[in-house]
């Protein structure tokens, strides 16, 4: 049983107000969601919407439909709950994107994120997200679900990818685990999901090498930073070597692969039924140029 002192630090942990992370280094994309944005304002583009209204969503549903904002999730490490407020993507049997029915589909991506010539894919870049899990809407860990990535132009690739689920191919790594996966498909490294705290990312992008090998023999690379609640962000993922050539976008919310099939963007099993969410909290990316990283 929990004693009271625990039961105490528990809720207090939940309901913290304000983190009190800093962000230091100049922001190319803020995710925040501010404090008092209307739910609405997420269905048109500009007026203060972090996001693209267009993409990547089911057909015939709006921003303000799939996204929630659980006051009960409290702040993340670079919010503060007079400033910004969490948000959730979820999922539901209608999450299909255009045509592709094997996927159950919600990516959010930033405003201002061109596929090509964006800023957020050049230079040094750290993508900073703190996840939250929500009781209500759980996720089904049999299947293999995309939550963050970086798509190169073509859609032929995504450079980096953070993952959770049981990966198509790989499945004798835990299902019950968060994966940050490399352009070919490997485990760089991973975390257990846990059900009752923030969990806070960050993953370092270095674009300014063209290809795996160039530049007499530098390497583009990856590193990532995790804490969780409101402890600092430290390195546990040394920079390594991973093709970041191909410019592209971010996108971040969930998707969801089917089992059962080779093709899985056109078939394969879905249940029906689903109600699944991922909440989302200190989204930004910060230009780490000069070794600049919000910790
Ligand atoms: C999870 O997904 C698998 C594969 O689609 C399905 O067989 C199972 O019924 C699902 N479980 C729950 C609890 O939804």
């Amino acid at each position: 049983m929990l004693s009271r002192l625990a039961l105490s630090a528990a809720l207090a942990a939940t309901l913290a107000a304000a983190g009190t992370g800093e962000v230091k280094c100049p922001i190319i994309f803020d995710g925040r969601v501010p404090a008092a944005l209307e739910p609405s304002a997420f269905d048109s583009d500009g007026n203060g919407n972090p996001y693209g209204a267009e993409y990547v969503k089911g057909r015939g549903l709006t921003w303000s439909q799939i996204l929630r904002f659980p006051a009960g999730a409290g702040a993340s490490r670079f919010e503060n709950a007079a400033a910004h407020k969490p948000l959730e993507v979820t999922i539901g049997d209608g999450s299909v994107f255009q045509d592709q029915r094997g996927f159950r589909r919600a990516g959010l991506q930033f405003a201002g994120d061109a596929n090509t010539g964006s800023p957020g894919a050049r230079g040094l870049v750290t993508l900073h997200f703190s996840v939250r899990q929500d009781a209500a809407r759980p996720l089904n860990l049999s299947h293999e679900y995309l939550d963050v990535w970086h798509e190169t132009s073509d859609y032929a690739a995504d450079q980096v990818m953070f993952q959770v689920g049981t990966l198509i191919g790989q499945e004798r790594l835990p299902s019950d685990t968060f994966k940050v996966v490399s352009r070919d498909g490997r485990q760089l490294w991973s975390t257990p999901v846990d059900a009752g705290a923030w969990q806070n990312f960050a993953i370092q992008m270095d674009y300014r090498k063209k290809g795996f090998l160039t530049n007499g023999g530098k390497h583009s690379t990856v590193q990532v930073y995790y804490s969780k609640d409101d402890a600092p962000l430290e390195v546990v993922l040394q920079a390594t070597s991973n093709n970041m050539a191909g410019e592209g976008q971010y996108q971040l919310g969930m998707l969801k692969k089917p089992t059962g099939t080779s093709d899985v963007v056109n078939s394969g099993y879905q249940e029906s039924g689903i109600d699944e969410g991922q909440i989302y909290g200190s989204v930004f990316l910060e230009d780490s140029s000069n070794g600049c990283v919000s910790l």
